[in-house]
């Protein structure tokens, strides 16, 4: 049988990955999928750099209507991202009865009920497995392997620059600009590195496996996001002392009440797996009913890895093709018309345990207050921790404030709802005896 053809949109660092593991791999592939896969096609804006990438006869244009256009071929990889242009050319492959590979976490966290409603109706496939951590095949073991379970939560370290960068503050004792500024020397950050370290594509990515564990539609909107930027090195060594790691988790999570969606630094228990995972690596736990907690570990971003899950898809996508569009796996792995109206939670609602630094002034009824305060709105505490500053010429002497002598109070609670966790650090932070500003950093047991 003649190989399926492929129209491959932006050739960037994933895009030459994938021509590289095709060729590589071209007899296993085609083993696989029973006929042959080739990129025959590509479109870019740099056409000069892209001819001097592909292999002899593939065609090279700048213009990625003119590969949509072209019958010979059945399905288009999106690589270009972003919700701009892309989700016009992924509509319009859609629409011209294409099935579409996509590794665009941005544009389905945000548009994917769009998309997935135009592909049903015109019986295409649009697969996505590079969308979510790289090279990991997670969205195959959500939506496929896993099928058997009533999943109930998932976390994972879905962006690896902002495990690289906690790596390295926890490692060097460094603070979080001067790794930043290290790690993209290093070229593990963007320049502009602002969606990996405000946690946005981290919670792109929560938001797509939310939707596939849950049968819920992908709702980015709700997504509660929190970063990296505001997290110090001192919170890494205090976190370690009392046994635990932060790491930036995306979290979902099934409750009585509804979805919990979530990103935000969170401490982790040391003896968890999970916490071990070190550098640019990703992983993911899922938690299901039946199977019991599971972990996916590997690359989450890079020329290969992330082609590894392109490739998969289009492996898939050339077994499936003929199938009747009823008979494929669904692309939120929930029937279109069984999706769940399970509402996805403010992050008031959300229960966890907290890790509290306070700042207080060393003096005699300072904790009790605290804890009274603590009490009052019943979170129950953890363990607690005193210790001297390291710089106790803190913020007030520098400022020319009262000569006080200062410490740091670290506490951990149990659960609670972080309504009531808000209202008793509002009560705490008025307290005059407390001299800068809470840092709260939410706790996962994950057990
Ligand atoms: N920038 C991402 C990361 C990879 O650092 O993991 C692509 O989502």
């Amino acid at each position: 049988m003649k190989p399926i053809q492929v129209g491959l949109l932006g050739m960037g660092v994933v895009g030459s990955g994938t021509f590289n593991v095709l060729l590589r791999n071209q007899k296993e592939i085609k083993r696989r999928a029973g006929r042959g896969i080739e990129i025959t096609m590509v479109a870019d804006l740099d056409l000069a750099r892209v001819q001097s990438l592909v292999a002899e006869g593939v065609q090279v244009v700048n213009d990625a209507r003119t590969v949509i256009a072209n019958p010979d071929i059945d399905i288009i990889i999106e690589l270009i991202g972003g919700c701009g242009i892309a989700k016009t050319l992924v509509l319009e492959t859609i629409a011209a009865g294409k099935h579409v590979v996509t590794a665009n976490k941005a544009l389905l966290a945000v548009h994917g009920t769009e998309i997935f409603a135009a592909a049903s109706s015109k019986g295409v496939m649009v697969a996505f497995e590079a969308a979510v951590a790289g090279g990991i095949p997670i969205i195959k073991a959500l939506r496929e392997g896993l099928t058997a379970n009533s999943i109930q939560w998932i976390a994972g370290i879905i962006n690896g620059t902002t495990n690289f960068i906690l790596s390295e503050m926890r490692d060097k004792g460094l603070d979080f600009t001067v790794v930043l500024k290290e790690a993209q020397r290093l070229g593990y950050a963007e320049a502009d590195p602002t969606f990996d370290i405000e946690g946005v594509d981290a919670a792109h990515k929560a938001t797509i496996m939310s939707a596939i564990a849950f049968g819920i539609p992908v709702q980015f909107d709700k997504a509660y996001v929190e970063g990296i930027a505001k997290l110090s090195a001192v919170d890494i060594k205090y976190a370690e002392q009392l046994g635990y790691r932060i790491k930036l988790l995306g979290i979902t999570k099934r409750t009585d009440k509804g979805i919990e969606l979530r990103v935000h630094p969170s401490l982790v228990p040391t003896k968890r797996l999970i916490a071990n995972v070190e550098g640019a690596m990703n992983a993911v736990m899922v938690q299901g009913d039946a199977v019991g907690t599971t972990l996916y570990y590997g690359k989450g971003a890079g020329s290969e890895p992330t082609a590894s899950a392109v490739i998969a898809d289009l492996v898939d996508i050339t077994r499936l093709h003929t199938a009747d569009p009823l008979n494929r796996v669904p692309h939120l792995a929930f029937q279109p018309d069984a999706m769940s109206d399970l509402h996805v939670l403010p992050m008031s609602a959300v229960v966890t345990s907290y890790y509290l630094r306070l700042r207080v002034a060393d003096e005699a009824g300072v904790l009790a207050r605290v804890t009274g305060i603590l009490a009052s709105l019943d979170i129950s505490i953890d363990a607690l921790l005193q210790r001297e500053a390291d710089e106790v010429e803190g913020e007030t002497r520098a400022a020319g404030g009262p000569q006080v002598a200062q410490t740091d109070l670290i506490i951990l609670t149990h659960d609670c709802v972080e309504a009531k966790m808000n209202a008793a650090m509002g009560q705490i932070q008025a307290l005059p005896t407390v001299l800068a500003p809470i840092t709260r950093i939410r706790k996962e047991e994950l057990a």
